[in-house]
């Protein structure tokens, strides 16, 4: 493990509103071991109790280090370990956790610290908002993607049995702690999952951002994040590349906390969703199973790419860069077994349906998107698009 905390952090002050809070998110290599300092620096007040919540196996990683420099900071941690998984992001596991908080005596000027990947940040980070009303929030997100895109809009939340995500609050933290050494021992789908969505992030956000994603991709050669981490010049790159992506979500989201409903313009938060209406497809067409959410989201934007073109907004040359990115960040497990019907069939149950009408995000070039009406859209440009990414 890479942990040199004399490496320099880049920091990224992100506002979430004009006159809000704003809170930092600080970006390096090896910071876990400085996380009490952080914690005590960005949190009001004096140290009190905080509640680590991770899981077995981010715990057995990086808890000790955290722990220990939160006792160090004259906190008194309180761990709480929830399975691992999607499934676990539940009702059933908020109310544990919710009892964790008010067993270990948590009162409100003490807080929460979430320590792993989107699933722990989205349940943890709904826990601290309706404990006691709300009380304190840090996040130390240990995926690319969690680092990227879930731990970055202070949208949190838990699946039920009526759908992915639809309860939750939009609570923003006090702070965010990304330590890029504990991407080390990332799997590499997940890694693969993460520079997706980075990818999707740089399709809508411009060619600076996507030529930045590009260019680390190509430095990477394939899934050797851990090899590279150890060369400082590579790990300062990546901590630029990671500040990048997360200022670019945070100025979309200061644009648009809540997510309008009524806004479709081009600064809409619903941008974000840029291949996600076919990665959602996909996800459920497969019962949630056989895609990493991100790799899903990989096949998305290559299926946008080539429906944004076959309506005649995106130039070929936008498309096939697309597509060499997605292919730099790795394997995606393969379409051409999943019946297109079954794809088609699932869309109209997708959750960004609002007042009965789906929606795309399209693009009439790199960093321009649109947001289209699924209704517009005729049922062959959908067939067209699916045949051109399974054979392509
Ligand atoms: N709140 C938002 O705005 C937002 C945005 C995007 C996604 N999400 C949510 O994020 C979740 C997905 O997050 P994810 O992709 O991080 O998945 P995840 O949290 O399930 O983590 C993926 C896997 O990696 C493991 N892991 C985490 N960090 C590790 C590390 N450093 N080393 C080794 N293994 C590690 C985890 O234990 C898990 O098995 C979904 O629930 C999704 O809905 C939320
Ligand atoms: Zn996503």
């Amino acid at each position: 493990m890479v942990t040199d905390t004399n490496k320099p952090a880049t920091n990224v002050t992100v506002k979430t509103r004009a006159n809000a809070a704003s809170y930092d998110i600080a970006i390096g290599c090896g910071l876990v071991a400085a996380a009490g300092a952080w914690a005590a620096r960005v949190l009001p007040g004096t140290p009190g109790r905080a509640a680590i919540i991770s899981n077995r196996k981010v715990f057995g990683l990086y808890g000790g280090a955290v722990k220990k420099g939160l006792e160090n900071a004259g906190f008194e941690p309180h761990v709480h370990l929830i399975g691992d998984g999607e499934r676990f992001k539940s009702l059933r596991t908020l109310e544990s956790t919710l009892g964790f908080l008010s067993g270990s005596k948590l009162t409100r000027t003490d807080s929460v610290i979430a320590l792993g990947g989107g699933v722990v940040g989205d349940l943890a980070g709904f826990a601290a908002s309706i404990y006691l009303r709300g009380i304190s929030f840090l996040q130390i997100p240990t995926t690319l993607l969690s680092m990227i895109d879930s731990s970055v809009g202070g949208k949190t939340g838990v699946n039920s049995s009526f759908g992915k995500n639809l309860i939750g609050s939009f609570y923003q933290p006090h702070g965010v702690l990304i330590d890029t050494a504990t991407l080390a021992t990332l799997p590499a789908r997940e890694v693969t999952a993460g520079f997706c969505e980075a990818i999707k992030q740089g399709a809508i956000g411009g060619r600076p951002l996507l030529d930045r994603t590009s260019a680390i991709l190509e430095k990477l050669e394939g899934d050797r994040l851990k090899v590279r981490l150890d060369d400082y010049a590579f790990s300062a790159s990546f901590s630029a590349f990671l500040a990048a992506q997360v200022s670019f979500k945070a100025r979309i989201v200061a644009g648009d906390e809540r997510e309008s409903t009524g806004k479709t313009d081009a600064r809409s938060r619903k941008v974000l969703n840029f291949g996600h209406t076919f990665g959602h497809a996909l996800e459920k067409a497969t019962n949630y199973r056989y895609f990493r959410h991100g790799e899903a989201v990989g096949h998305g934007i290559r299926f946008a790419a080539a429906l944004s073109k076959n309506l005649e907004l995106l130039g070929q040359n936008d498309v096939e860069l697309l597509n060499d990115v997605v292919r730099r960040a790795g394997g995606l497990p393969a379409v051409d077994k999943i019946d297109p019907g079954e794809i088609f069939a699932t869309l109209q149950y997708d959750k960004k349906m609002i007042n009965d009408s789906l929606q795309w995000v399209l693009l009439e070039r790199i960093g321009k998107p649109v947001i289209f009406p699924h209704a517009k859209i005729p049922r062959a440009a959908l067939a067209a698009s699916f045949k051109q990414i399974i054979s392509g």
